[in-house]
């Protein structure tokens, strides 16, 4: 409960973006057990694990190693991603990790598609609200009053649909600002978290979208807890165009727990 407490996050800057490639956002606990050659082991067969266990049903929980060496791991694919990408996403997300967090028993990583963490803690009892990553595009809209009571009235709508038994945690939609510009919003909950917990993670969204969002044409907030995201393109599984980041910038907030 108190990981991310007093404990700085390190990112990587990237200034070029690409969808598929790069993590959107990517953690090594710096202050986790020491690495030895049995739980590196162990983080690598519990990868394998969630590589082979998640994309059935987009979701799961698993563990690997002797008690005091066990390592907990959760995978997650995007509600709207078919299991084909979801592996894909997965191994990818599996090698990244553990090559960004070379010595560290503890590491989280968000791509897109997908969603992998792993370390000797209980994950799931963590439900810490420190650890926060949000992308915004650089451009503005044109017509901020329209926009902003568009975007609340929409997050209004399909916020309650990912505590829905069968939704994945997953929850989009879309509304016409214009005869040709459209509005889309998805909300991602991670799915070991329970509707309180999603609920919170939406309302610390909510609350910070005023100030990191306000008025910009594409936002993406990223808790440990939930993903909300919202574009002037659809990026929804299928339709989206993978280079629509051109004009965008990734801000990185590191903060304690409040
Ligand atoms: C993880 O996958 C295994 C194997 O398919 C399954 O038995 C287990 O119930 C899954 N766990 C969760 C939390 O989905
Ligand atoms: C990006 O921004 C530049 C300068 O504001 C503009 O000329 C260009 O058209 C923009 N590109 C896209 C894809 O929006």
């Amino acid at each position: 409960m108190v990981f991310f407490h007093q404990y700085f996050l390190i990112f990587a800057l990237c200034t070029l973006y690409v969808e598929s490639a790069n993590p959107i956002a990517q953690f090594c606990n710096e202050f986790s057990y020491t690495i030895t050659p049995e739980l590196s082991q162990n983080i690598d067969s519990v990868l394998a694990k969630l590589i082979q266990n998640t994309p059935q049903t987009g979701f799961n929980i698993t563990d690997f190693g002797d008690e005091g060496k066990e390592v907990n791991g959760i995978a997650q694919c995007r509600g709207d991603v078919p299991s084909q990408e979801c592996t894909a996403c997965l191994q990818t997300a599996a090698k990244e990790a553990k090559k960004m967090c070379p010595n560290q028993v503890e590491a989280l990583i968000w791509y897109e598609y997908c969603f992998l963490r792993y370390g000797t803690r209980n994950l799931i009892e963590d439900d810490d609200m420190g650890f926060r990553v949000v992308h915004y595009n650089v451009e503005y809209v044109t017509n901020p009053r329209l926009f902003k009571e568009t975007l609340t009235g929409l997050f209004e709508r399909i916020r309650k649909v990912p505590l829905e038994p069968n939704s994945k945690g997953f929850g989009k939609g879309e509304v016409k600002l214009s005869d040709s510009v459209t509005l889309y919003v998805m909300i991602q909950c991670t799915r070991e978290s329970d509707n309180t917990k999603c609920e919170r993670c939406l309302s610390y969204v909510e609350g910070r979208f005023k100030s990191l969002c306000e008025d910009k044409k594409g936002c993406r907030i990223i808790y440990s807890m939930c993903y909300v995201r919202y574009e002037l393109y659809s990026f929804f599984f299928g339709t989206d165009k993978k280079l629509s980041l051109v004009n965008s910038s990734m801000a990185n907030y590191v903060v304690g727990k409040p």
